[in-house]
C-alpha cells in the first residue's frame, strides 16, 4: 500500500506535500519522493528510506512551486531503490506520476513502449503510465489521461502533473482509494483523509472509474469516458476523524496522551546521531531564542538550561517583537528559532532578518521540510508526529526535549544528563492516569471567568503555558505571572472568586513559592497547586493539589505542564467548545 498526495493552490506546495506524506507514512515507507512545477521546469526529488530522508535531502533547496505531487512507497514491483521510488517521469521529464496499486497489464504495455524505442529507468509498473500519458498528450492533460486509463488493467490510483499545464493536477481512481480536498484557492488529492485534514475537512471521495481534474480555482470530476460527474462535497464526519483519534474525544486529548511517545521518539531521533550539530554553543557570544506562543514558553525554559549547562548568555524574544526592535544581531550570535509548524510567519521573518545580519540560525521544528526548517542553517527535529489540535501539547514537551538535548550537548556530563532525560516518558505516563481527578476539578471551575497562574524560575514559563492553554480553548481569561511579582500588582486581583493555580515543585524556589501561596490564602484566593506527590506541606496549604511524581529540578517542567494541559482540556470539553479548532485561531499562523 502506498500513499499519494497532490496539491495546487496559493501556498508553496512542498511543506504541504511533505506534511501530507508524513500523515500517510503508515501506508508504507521504503522510499518517498516529490515532483514540483518550478517555473517552467519539472523537479523530481526522491530518496530510499523514511520520509525524513527525503526531507533531509531537500534542506536548503529553495523550492517555491505551488503545484506538486508526492508519494510514500511500499514496494510491489521493483525493490526499494531511488530509481524505483516515485514520482516517475517520461523520458523528456515533462510529466510526473505517483501511483498506488498495481497495473496488471504493465508488462505488455512496457514491451509495446520499448518496441517504440522507450528506454525505461525503473522496474516499476508506474513508469509505464508516465510514458503513455506523454505519448498521448496533444495539448490537454485530461484528454491524454482519458486515452491512457482505458488501456490500464488492475487496481490503481494515480496523480499526474505536467510542465505544460503548471496549475493542474489530475487524479484517477480505480480500485485504490483517492479523495479530493477542497480548500480556499487551493485543492488537494490524497490517498487518505488524514493527509489533508489539517488543511480542509471538505472532501470528495472518488469512486472507481472517476477522474478528478483540479486547479487552484476548482475541481471537475469525470468518468473514464470523459463525461462530467456531479459529486457531493462532504464535511469529513467526525466519526471518521475520531478513527484518527483512536477513540479519544478530541485530537488534543489524544496528543496529550501521546507525550510519552513524543518525548521518547524525540530523544531517540536526536541521540541517533542523525542530527549532530557541527558546533558547540560555547562558540557563540549570545543565543537569541525567537518564537511565538507555546514555542516561546518552551524557549523561556530552554534559556535556563542553556545558561546553566553552556554558560552562554541567552535571551528569549517574541518573534513579532524581534523584527521591529533594533536588536544588535551579529555573526557572533546564534539565533534559535522554535516553531512546531515551521511556518509561523513572524518566526520565519525573524530568521530571515537574523540571516541578513550574518548570524547563524538553528531551528527546532516538528514539521520536516517546513519553511523554517529549510531556511535555517541547522535544524533539530522534534519527533512528535503530526499535531492536529490547534492547542500545542505534545509538540511543547517535544520542544523541551530538544532544548534540553541542545543545552547539555556541550556539557562534560552530557551522557548523564541524557540518561536523566530518558526517565521523563515513563514519569509522564504515570501522570496520565490521573485525568479523572482533574476532570472533576474542571467541573468545579468551568464557570469561572478569571484564573491566575503563578510560578517561579522553571515554573514561571509553565504558568504562562498553563494560562495560554486555558484561554485559547475555553475562552476563559487566564494570566500567567511570576509568583514573585504578585505583590507588585496582581495580588489586588485576589479574592474568594479567583482560582489561583500555583506550580510549586520542590526546587530551589519552593519555599519562596510557598510564601506566595500563603499571601493568596490570606486574601481568600482559591489555590490549586501542582507539586510533588507526598508533599504534605503543600497539600495542606492548598485547596486542591495536583500531584506529579518527584523528579530532579531541571526536568520538572515536563511533568508540571501535564495537569495544566488536562485542566484546560476538560474545562473546554465540559463547556462543549470546539477544543481542536477554537474560534479565531489557526494551527499555523501564516499571516502577520
Ligand atoms: C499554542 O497552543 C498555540 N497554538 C500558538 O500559541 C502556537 O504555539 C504559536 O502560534 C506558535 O506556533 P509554532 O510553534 O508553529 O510556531
Amino acid at each position: 500500500m502506498c500513499g499519494i498526495i497532490g496539491y495546487t493552490g496559493k501556498e508553496t506546495a512542498l511543506p504541504l506535500i511533505l506534511g501530507g506524506l508524513e500523515r500517510l507514512e503508515y501506508r508504507g515507507y521504503d522510499s518517498a519522493g516529490v515532483a514540483l512545477i518550478e517555473g517552467n521546469k519539472l523537479v523530481v526529488e526522491k530518496q530510499v528510506g523514511k520520509i525524513r530522508e527525503l526531507v533531509k535531502s531537500l534542506w536548503g533547496k529553495p523550492y517555491k512551486g505551488k503545484t506538486g505531487i508526492g508519494h510514500t512507497r511500499w514496494a510491489t514491483h521493483g525493490e526499494p531503490s531511488t530509481e524505483n521510488a516515485h514520482p516517475h517521469t517520461d523520458e523528456k521529464e515533462e510529466f510526473a506520476v505517483v501511483h498506488n496499486g498495481i497495473v496488471e497489464n504493465y508488462l505488455e504495455l512496457r514491451k509495446e513502449l520499448q518496441k517504440q524505442g522507450v528506454k525505461f529507468r525503473s522496474a516499476t509498473d508506474t513508469e509505464v503510465i508516465a510514458h503513455l500519458i506523454a505519448r498521448s498528450y496533444r495539448g490537454d492533460l485530461l484528454d491524454a489521461v482519458l486515452e491512457v486509463v482505458n488501456k490500464l488493467k488492475g487496481a490503481f490510483a494515480f496523480a499526474v502533473i505536467t510542465v505544460h499545464e503548471p496549475n493542474r493536477v489530475i487524479g484517477v481512481k480505480q480500485g485504490s482509494p483517492l479523495v479530493v480536498g477542497i480548500g480556499e484557492g487551493e485543492n488537494f488529492l490524497a490517498s487518505d483523509i488524514p493527509a489533508i485534514l489539517p488543511y480542509t475537512r471538505k472532501v470528495i471521495t472518488l469512486g472507481d472509474g472517476e477522474i478528478a481534474d483540479i486547479t487552484p480555482e476548482g475541481v471537475n470530476i469525470y468518468d473514464f469516458e470523459g463525461n462530467p460527474i456531479t459529486k457531493d462535497i462532504t464535511l469529513v464526519p467526525w466519526d471518521i476523524i475520531s478513527a484518527e483519534k483512536s477513540g479519544f474525544k478530541h485530537f488534543m486529548l489524544k496528543e496529550i496522551y501521546e507525550q510519552p511517545k513524543a518525548v521518547g521518539d524525540t530523544i531517540r531521533g536526536l541521540i541517533s546521531g542523525e542530527e549532530e550539530l557541527p558546533f558547540s554553543l560555547k562558540e557563540f557570544r549570545r543565543i537569541l531564542v525567537i518564537a511565538c506562543g507555546t514555542s516561546y514558553h518552551a524557549g523561556l525554559i530552554g534559556k535556563f538550561w542553556i545558561e546553566k549547562y553552556s554558560g552562554v548568555p541567552t535571551e528569549v524574544v517574541y518573534a513579532s517583537e524581534f523584527r521591529y526592535g533594533d536588536f544588535p544581531v551579529s555573526e557572533e550570535d546564534l539565533i534559535l528559532a522554535i516553531s512546531q509548524s515551521g511556518e509561523t510567519i513572524d518566526t520565519k521573518f525573524a530568521v530571515n532578518y537574523a540571516k541578513e545580519k550574518g548570524a547563524k540560525t538553528l531551528a527546532i521544528v516538528n514539521v520536516v521540510g517546513s519553511s523554517i526548517d529549510r531556511e535555517s542553517d541547522y535544524t533539530l527535529h522534534t519527533h512528535a508526529g503530526p499535531e492536529i489540535g490547534v492547542a500545542a501539547t505534545k509538540t511543547f514537551t517535544a520542544q523541551l526535549t530538544a532544548l534540553y538535548y541542545l543545552a547539555s550537548s556541550s556539557h562534560p556530563q552530557r551522557e548523564k544528563l541524557t540518561s536523566e532525560l530518558m526517565k521523563v516518558p515513563s514519569k509522564i505516563e504515570t501522570l496520565l492516569d490521573k485525568s479523572e481527578e482533574i476532570e472533576s476539578l474542571a467541573q468545579k471551575f468551568m464557570k469561572k471567568r478569571d484564573f491566575l497562574y503563578l510560578g517561579r524560575y522553571l515554573s514561571y514559563p509553565i504558568a504562562l503555558e498553563g494560562a495560554l492553554k486555558l484561554k485559547e480553548i475555553s475562552y476563559i481569561h487566564a494570566e500567567g505571572y511570576p509568583a514573585g511579582e504578585m505583590k507588585h500588582g496582581p495580588i489586588a486581583l485576589i479574592d474568594e472568586n479567583m482560582p489561583v493555580v500555583v506550580i510549586a515543585p520542590q526546587d530551589r524556589v519552593y519555599e519562596k513559592t510557598l510564601s506566595n501561596i500563603e499571601e493568596v490564602k490570606t486574601r481568600k484566593g482559591i489555590v490549586i497547586s501542582v507539586g510533588f506527590e507526598g508533599d504534605q506541606k503543600l497539600e495542606k496549604l492548598s485547596d486542591y493539589f495536583l500531584k506529579v511524581p518527584p523528579l530532579e529540578e531541571d526536568l520538572t517542567p515536563f511533568l508540571t505542564v501535564v495537569p495544566l494541559q488536562l485542566l484546560a482540556y476538560h474545562i473546554a470539553s465540559k463547556l462543549g467548545l470546539d477544543v481542536d479548532q477554537p474560534r479565531n485561531l489557526a494551527k499555523t499562523v501564516t499571516v502577520e
